[in-house]
């Protein structure tokens, strides 16, 4: 039997599923409990099912000896140093194709609620009435079908963007580390370096996880390479794009307009984005679907019971972990 802490809301049915095993579980379900509340509270935790907001460092997993498994409730593993992690044998876990689908689909929603200017006209109803049907009306936007959609970062979530994209008639350009031939194929997509792909796209969307390589790599040069009525579309992470740049770049309308889900410095949102019109904001809710959700929580608990009873989690992050050598904090527990 080990302890495991989970530090957000979880579905009771998971939690079950632990106890059934015959592990203890301890939820804790307030705001986010910074480091030394997250070591506080995970005292002799064996195994921690963590949400994005909870940071695991090097601090957190010395005050947290007997921890061997992180399971990070989401695809990328940024708010954890996984080196740390490995040089000490924790196994790192994430949720990765389970949320791919959803993700997606909130880009794509975000992408044309910025071109069709829906949150601006829902708004403007609701304040100030319906205005009677105008040939020329106020939320004059942009079209969607058959313009060039450009995607940064092809892999599951950057190749599920462009599968939507074919039922919108759209040219598909995409950057990414490495060239994808088989989607290339499948999906008509066609690769280009960045800055071509930032000039010649109509749409712009970001599916990179956040690594020292993709921090802030859309600033105040990369957006000066899109086109005026380019709209920007952000649900990797907040640090890819430098945000004050690209709040004054929308505020001198020097692109269309942005959707973010993501934030540099989330929970903060730039004060600049929260005056803009043309950006259309979400609280990172990429995954945020019921069944979206159960699927992460489930492959958590998976990846969990399987590294508590020896076996290879199913999602390992840091496979240079596996098989786990014995220390203190298995040697503890036998
Ligand atoms: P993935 O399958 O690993 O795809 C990421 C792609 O980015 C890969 O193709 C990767 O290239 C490419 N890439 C990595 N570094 C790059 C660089 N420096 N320049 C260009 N391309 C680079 O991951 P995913 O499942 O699609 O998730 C992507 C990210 O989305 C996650 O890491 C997370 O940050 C974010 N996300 C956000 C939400 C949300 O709620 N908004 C939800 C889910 C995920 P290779 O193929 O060569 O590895
Ligand atoms: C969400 O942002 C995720 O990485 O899953």
């Amino acid at each position: 039997m080990a302890k495991v802490a989970i530090t957000t809301q979880f579905f009771p049915e998971e939690a079950e599923r632990l106890r059934r095993e015959g592990h203890e579980v301890v939820i804790h379900e307030g705001d986010p409990l910074g480091k030394a509340g997250l070591i506080a509270f995970a005292k002799d935790a064996e195994a921690l099912i963590i949400p994005l907001a909870d940071r695991v460092d090097e601090e957190v997993l010395q005050g947290l000896p007997r921890v061997r498994v992180v399971a990070n409730l989401g695809v990328g593993v940024d708010n954890i140093d996984v080196a740390a992690a490995t040089r000490r044998g924790v196994l790192v876990t994430n949720t990765p194709e389970v949320l791919t689908e959803a993700t997606a689909d909130l880009a794509w929603a975000l992408l044309l609620a910025v071109a069709r200017r829906i949150v601006e006209a829902d708004q403007d109803l609701r304040r100030e009435g319906f205005p009677g049907w105008t040939f020329v009306p106020k939320h004059l936007g942009l079209d969607v079908y058959g313009r060039t959609l450009g995607i940064v970062g092809f892999g599951r979530i950057g190749q599920a963007v462009a599968r939507r994209a074919r039922g919108f008639g759209m040219t598909i350009l995409y950057y990414s580390r490495t060239r994808k031939p088989a989607a290339e194929e499948a999906l008509g997509a066609r690769f280009v370096p960045l800055e071509e792909l930032l000039r010649e796209s109509d749409f712009v969307v970001l599916c990179v996880p956040l690594t020292p390589e993709t921090r802030r790599l859309i600033g105040a040069r990369e957006l000066a390479l899109m086109k005026r009525e380019a709209i920007l579309v952000n649900v990797a992470r907040g640090p890819v794009v430098d945000e004050a740049a690209l709040a004054a770049a929308l505020k001198e309308g020097r692109i269309w307009g942005a959707g973010l889900d993501v934030f540099e410095r989330e929970p903060e949102v730039h004060p600049e984005l929260l005056k803009l019109r043309n950006v259309v904001l979400t609280p990172h809710i990429g995954s945020a679907t019921w069944a979206t959700r159960r699927r992460m929580a489930a492959l958590a608990v998976d990846n969990v019971l399987a590294a508590l009873a020896g076996r290879r989690p199913p999602t390992l992050v840091n496979p240079e972990a596996w098989p786990p050598k014995l220390g203190p904090a298995v040697m503890c527990t036998t």
